[in-house]
């Protein structure tokens, strides 16, 4: 096992009509800017449970976000926490207006020329501004983890930023909030926490049986209640499950002490940038040629992931391997989602060669990891997800 260290300072208040709880978390003397996305939290009551429980709070709103958070939105949201004083930041939403939040949450406090720097240069927060969570969308992790990732429309990027002082005060993780959830988006929750663990399991054996077997019981998890959720987003037992997954996917703990790869969402990512596809569904285009792009380094775990959570014990490392990927893809697809570009865009010629070049810019030139993955690698396993 590799040497970590580890601290998560989100703390989490899960279950049953806690939203109501939001009282005791906010401080009494901050004025909250209360961010939200498109509107979906006004439709599902959510919105009325955060007013009532806020009722005693200086609260300012900035709602639109969009799925993606955008830049020039954003901007707009700074200049609403300079000209209002804002001195705590309360997103409501999924993913996006919670790493829009991050954003900001970074933004108020940065010093250099301009916001974008904070990505573009890849600077860390080690402060932000204070902010909490009510979760809407159980899917990315981000209500307890440090990392955010900005779309921006102008120049067609989507870029990753983060640091110590991004994580949530606190987060409120009510399962029965799924109950509104569109079919799409409760797919994408699935993909994208099972691609999260994934990308911190498909690697190389290092003896960390901890960690692989957290991993594993995540995938089997998410296999278990995917069918539940997608039939009826009512089922509690079958959304807790789902919700708390999502969040033990991406919140720091099963990556400590072993290698990750997260090459799979730094492709998908483009794809998002370049096309606007569903950050979940770039995932699920790229994961399948880049587990075949990579057979030889991955089989070992492929194997014992095809074993331990797909129950497929038949032949040698290469078959099981192999019988994996199918698996994979095979569960994609009952969850309604395809698994080439070609599915989602005509324009896919040349998207290869322009991922692989905007790589080779910004000095990705080794991802995986093995930090072996060039952009002449990129561009192979691009053009096997057309
Ligand atoms: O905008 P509203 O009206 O709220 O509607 C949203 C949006 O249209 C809707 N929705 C959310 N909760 C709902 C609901 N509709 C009905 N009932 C509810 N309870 O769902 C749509 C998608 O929301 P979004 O927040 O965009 O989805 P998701 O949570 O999948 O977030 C995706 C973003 O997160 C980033 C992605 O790249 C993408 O930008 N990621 C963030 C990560 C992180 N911070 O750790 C890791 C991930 O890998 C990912 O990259
Ligand atoms: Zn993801």
């Amino acid at each position: 096992m590799n040497n970590f260290e580890f601290k998560n300072p989100t703390k989490i208040i899960f279950g049953k009509d806690s939203i109501k709880k939001l009282e005791n978390e906010i401080p009494k003397d901050a004025k909250v800017l209360l961010l939200y996305g498109g509107g979906s939290i006004k439709k599902n009551g959510i919105y009325d449970q955060v007013k009532k429980a806020l009722a005693k709070v200086d609260i300012v709103e900035f709602g639109g976000i969009p799925a993606n958070p955008e830049y020039a939105v954003l901007m707009d949201a700074l200049k609403v926490i300079k000209d209002e004083k804002i001195t705590y930041l309360l997103a409501v939403g999924g993913g996006s207006v919670i790493d829009g939040t991050k954003f900001l949450s970074s933004a108020a406090l940065f010093e250099g020329d301009t916001p974008w720097d904070i990505l573009s240069k890849n600077i860390r927060t080690e402060k932000g501004m204070p902010f909490g969570t009510v979760l809407t969308l159980p899917a990315t992790g981000s209500e307890m983890n440090s990392g955010a990732v900005i779309t921006r429309k102008e120049t067609k990027e989507k870029l990753a930023m983060g640091g110590p002082g991004l994580f949530p005060v606190f987060s409120i993780l009510d399962p029965q909030v799924i109950a509104s959830i569109p079919q799409r988006q409760l797919a994408n929750g699935l993909m994208d926490a099972f691609t999260h663990v994934l990308e911190q399991y498909m690697t190389y054996p290092t003896e960390a049986l901890l960690q692989d077997r957290f991993a594993e019981s995540i995938l089997q998890t998410i296999i278990e209640v995917a069918p539940k959720v997608l039939k009826d987003p009512t089922d509690y037992k079958a959304a807790s499950n789902f919700m708390w997954s999502c969040t033990m996917a991406l919140n720091g703990l099963i990556q400590k002490g072993v290698p990750t790869d997260w090459a799979v969402h730094a492709m998908g990512h483009e794809l998002t940038a370049l096309f606007g596809i569903d950050h979940a569904r770039t995932l699920a285009v790229i994961a399948p040629s880049h587990y075949k792009f990579n057979f030889e380094a991955k089989k070992e775990k492929l194997a014992q992931y095809a074993e331990r959570v797909w129950n497929s014990t038949d032949g040698n490392t290469d078959d099981k391997a192999y019988a994996a990927i199918e698996k994979t893809v095979a569960f994609f697809h009952e969850l309604g989602i395809d698994t080439k570009l070609s599915d989602y865009t005509k324009d896919y010629e040349g998207t290869a060669e322009k991922i692989a070049q905007r790589f080779t810019d910004r000095g990705w030139l080794g991802l995986g990891e093995h930090q072996s993955l060039s952009p002449d690698k990129v561009e192979k396993i691009v053009k096997m997800a057309y």
